[in-house]
């Protein structure tokens, strides 16, 4: 089987400014997953080496550069999942780590859990000697900016659904040499949640779900909407019924709109390593590998 991978890095409405940044962040993460590829490494390997560099990018809404909820804090969310096994781990609300995804993958690894939240899934972290961190050093800028913005903004409504507002959730999905899929999500959430709101990335079948016998998504944008229709399984569920990638990508994301008005993106990866992505908001950061071997990177709009 010849490996394959495709790389997100939010869909929202992308600042023109910030584009560069997506650009290099996602073909960065791509990059660190396909050298793992390369060497026969597993899409398990892959897709956690490619969420971890967006969570070490202070681009993304993941690990550092994590939006803040409505009390200035920073809680988030992330999954992996083997298609192999159908082993998953995940973590919710954690707070302290750079790399929820890395401890996602840990809870796979050491535990017979598959999710692990707040509190606990921080002490977990400690007991696997992850390094802990002050929140001031996920915090950015940007970030603090936008939530004193919103504290300003009186009217505003988590149920107000999709805006024009960073949605950079990040994501990946691979396919290796010995045919086995995987998929990883990852985020900080939505800007000015509440304590304790918990999206769609870190739940199995809405953020990502991989499976052997037909493939593997990961999601990003509206957590309310991409869950209510469950979009990642929706989407691997598609390509068990005989739709291509692309027919999975585009049939999860109308089926997700035409139920719930929701926003958001959705990329796949097949059992035969076919990849492709559908979003329906302005702009999605995507970046994946061509057939030739080269590393393309995208701000699609
Ligand atoms: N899709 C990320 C979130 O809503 O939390």
């Amino acid at each position: 089987m010849k490996p394959a991978i495709i790389v997100h890095g939010g869909a929202w409405k992308i600042a023109e400014d910030t584009h560069a940044d997506h650009i290099a962040g996602t073909r960065a993460a791509v990059a660190a997953g396909w050298a793992l590829l390369k060497q026969g490494e597993t899409a398990l390997d892959a897709v956690e080496a490619a969420v971890s560099a967006m969570e070490d990018d202070p681009t993304f809404d993941a690990g550092i550069g994590s939006v803040l909820n409505r009390v200035g804090e920073i809680e988030m969310d992330a999954i992996i999942m083997d298609g192999e096994t159908l082993a998953l781990g995940a973590v919710a609300a954690v707070r302290g780590i750079i790399n929820p995804v890395r401890l996602a993958r840990l809870i796979v690894r050491d535990t017979d859990h598959s999710l692990l939240v707040a509190e606990g899934a921080r002490r977990f972290a400690e007991l696997k000697g992850m390094r802990l961190c002050a929140e001031a050093e996920l915090t950015v800028p940007r970030e603090v900016e936008r939530f004193r913005a919103l504290q300003q903004k009186k009217d505003y409504h988590l149920s107000e659904g999709f805006t024009p507002d960073p949605m950079d959730t990040v994501g990946a999905v691979a396919i290796d040499a010995n045919g086995n899929v995987a998929a990883a999500t990852s985020t900080g959430g939505v800007h000015y949640k509440l304590p304790g709101r918990v999206g769609d990335s870190p739940l199995v079948g809405a953020g990502a779900y991989a499976d052997n016998l037909t493939g593997a998504a990961s999601a990003t944008g509206h957590g309310e909407s991409i869950m209510r229709v469950v979009l990642s399984k929706t989407t691997t569920d598609a390509l068990g019924q005989g739709m291509s990638a692309q027919e999975a990508a585009d049939y999860a994301i109308k089926y997700m709109y035409d139920r719930v008005s929701g926003y958001g993106g959705i990329i796949v990866v097949d059992s035969q390593g076919e990849i492709a992505f559908a979003y329906n908001t302005p702009h999605m950061a995507v970046a994946w590998v061509d057939s030739s071997g080269e590393i393309q990177a995208r701000i699609k709009g």
